[in-house]
């Protein structure tokens, strides 16, 4: 049954990024989508998406190669149906937004211009500006929906409302603290990763884990929170990271070399500077803890600033003359691969409570994600969820009128620490490699605090800000926890103590987080 006339299905979408506005836009026309975001609509990872998107749309490519590819760099580890589902729709799906209008980058011929990243068998990533993807088709799909969905700006979302293991509706507080409560009959999680856990990331400082941690209390099932991708290169100079240089630029030949001239990739693995993320990664970190400095060296790529408008803007800012060659480069925090467990039409485990994008685990990456899967995923599986909202049956829109909650005495509790604090934690002990004292040390660190509330008791004890950092120690504890029970290495989780991939063990078995309500 479609939502329609005045009984139309109020959806709520918590989040901005490309999955969000996919969902909003396929479903505006029939539903009362309400968007709530923390910051505002132009801050998002989407937004900063270089590379592009992956699809295999090119007569010289089959989807069953991208299929390989993906299984290949997520150490087939990942869930097979996810991946056929990703890579068999996604062409379907960018062929949908290039009739909507879409425009990637094509030549002079008029025919798409496709890039190459890492492990990808063929060039299959299709880009828009140049290295700018991400902002062309965040304001495509903004202009799709504009005036047809409630964006609410600047409004956190503390926590979920929850009647008989069923989400009915979240809390909010918006920039003067004040508590809201809004009801309906969808709630989307669309919050992104949780890079801005980490001192070095690509992440858009917003993204810091709250849609999992709100997930885990209301009794959503998690998996795969230990595999966490970092990027490995970052414009980083002088201890500070000026952002993302994308892999499309090592697609064009670009090679890292440390200051004496090593190349850095050499011998490390066959596919050398294209190697899987975490393969490069790591090389780059050893490097680092050996003292080195590690540049992409871009001098082969000609035309640079006309290909790389974005990246070569970054270097502006980091007085860096591009036409040296060299770019600093050292390892981020990238793309979590985990998260709230889903189908494939984005249902958890938790009636009316949906989760797409980068929250979302359909175990589509596996233990790492294939470059430029990320924006795809976001398109096909929110489709899908589009697809079932519209399809689940509801007589009575069970939507009711937003309350302002009253002020709240707070009852004071113990000091909670600083975000800063927390991503030195994270990013010494939860980082790249792993050991088992490194993740003992910060999981006593993050036990000292007092972050296991549950439901009333949070929100009438703790303040707005109180809450976010209680959510953010909660994704910490969670991926930490994780991270010590996986004991081998695999794609992006490396334990320096179990430095080998244990198939036995390991292979088929996920690690499932999921909070009970007598916790
Ligand atoms: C990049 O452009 O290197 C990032 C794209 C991605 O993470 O898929």
């Amino acid at each position: 049954m479609r939502c329609n006339g005045i009984n139309k299905k109020k959806v709520i979408i918590i989040g901005s990024g490309l999955a969000a506005l996919t969902v909003a836009e396929r479903l505006c026309q029939h539903c009362h989508v309400i968007i709530l975001t923390k910051s505002n609509k132009d801050h998002s990872n989407s937004i900063k998406a270089q590379g592009g998107i992956a699809a295999s749309v090119s007569q010289t490519d089959h989807w069953k190669i991208h299929y390989q590819d993906t299984m290949m760099a997520g150490c087939f580890y990942n869930n097979q149906m996810a991946v056929n589902v990703l890579v068999e729709k996604g062409p379907l799906y960018i062929n949908k937004l290039m009739e909507q209008g879409l425009e990637f980058d094509r030549d002079r011929n008029g025919d798409l211009l496709l890039g190459k990243e890492g492990a990808h068998q063929k060039r299959r990533i299709l880009h828009a500006g140049g290295d700018a993807t991400g902002k062309v088709v965040m304001n495509f799909m903004k202009k799709q929906i504009d005036g047809k969905v409630t964006i609410i700006e600047h409004e956190v979302v503390l926590d979920l409302v929850i009647e008989n293991n069923t989400c009915i509706g979240v809390i909010t507080s918006n920039s003067h603290e004040q508590l809201t409560t809004y009801y309906a009959d969808h709630i989307v999680l669309a919050t992104g990763g949780c890079g801005g856990l980490y001192q070095v990331t690509s992440n858009d400082p917003s993204v810091v884990g709250d849609g999992l941690a709100m997930a885990y209390r209301a009794g959503a099932s998690l998996s795969d929170l230990e595999f966490i991708q970092f990027h490995p290169t970052m414009l980083y100079l002088n201890n500070r990271n000026y952002g993302l240089v994308s892999e499309a630029v090592r697609g064009e030949g670009a090679i890292l070399v440390n200051d004496v001239g090593k190349l850095v990739m050499k011998d490390t693995h066959p596919l050398k500077d294209l190697a899987p993320r975490d393969v490069v990664a790591r090389a780059i970190q050893t490097e680092m803890t050996n003292g080195k400095t590690v540049f992409l060296d871009i001098s082969m790529i000609e035309n640079f600033s006309m290909k790389f408008p974005t990246i070569s803007s970054l270097c502006e800012q980091a007085n860096i003359d591009v036409d040296t060659g060299l770019i600093p480069v050292a390892p981020g925090a990238h793309f979590l691969m985990g998260g709230v467990v889903t189908n494939q039409v984005g249902e958890t485990t938790v009636d009316g409570l949906y989760a797409i994008g980068e929250v979302a685990c359909t175990g589509v990456h596996g233990a790492n994600r294939l470059a430029s899967n990320s924006l795809l995923e976001g398109i096909v599986f929110s489709n899908l969820l589009a697809d079932q909202i519209l399809l689940t049956p509801t007589d009575v829109s069970v939507y009711r009128k937003t309350n302002a909650m009253d002020k709240k005495t707070y009852t004071p509790v113990g000091p909670l620490p600083n975000l800063a604090e927390i991503q030195e934690v994270m990013q010494i002990h939860v980082g790249i490699e792993r050991t088992k004292q490194g993740l003992l040390d910060a999981k006593s660190w993050i036990e000292q605090y007092d972050f296991r509330s549950y439901r009333d008791a949070l929100i009438n004890n703790y303040t707005p800000i109180q809450i976010r950092t209680v959510n953010m120690l909660t994704t910490c504890w969670l991926i930490i926890t994780s991270a010590l029970k996986r004991t081998e290495s695999r794609g992006a989780h490396y334990r320096n103590d179990y430095p080998l991939i244990n198939d036995h063990e390991w292979r088929n078995k996920q690690i499932i987080r999921k909070r009970l309500e007598t916790e």
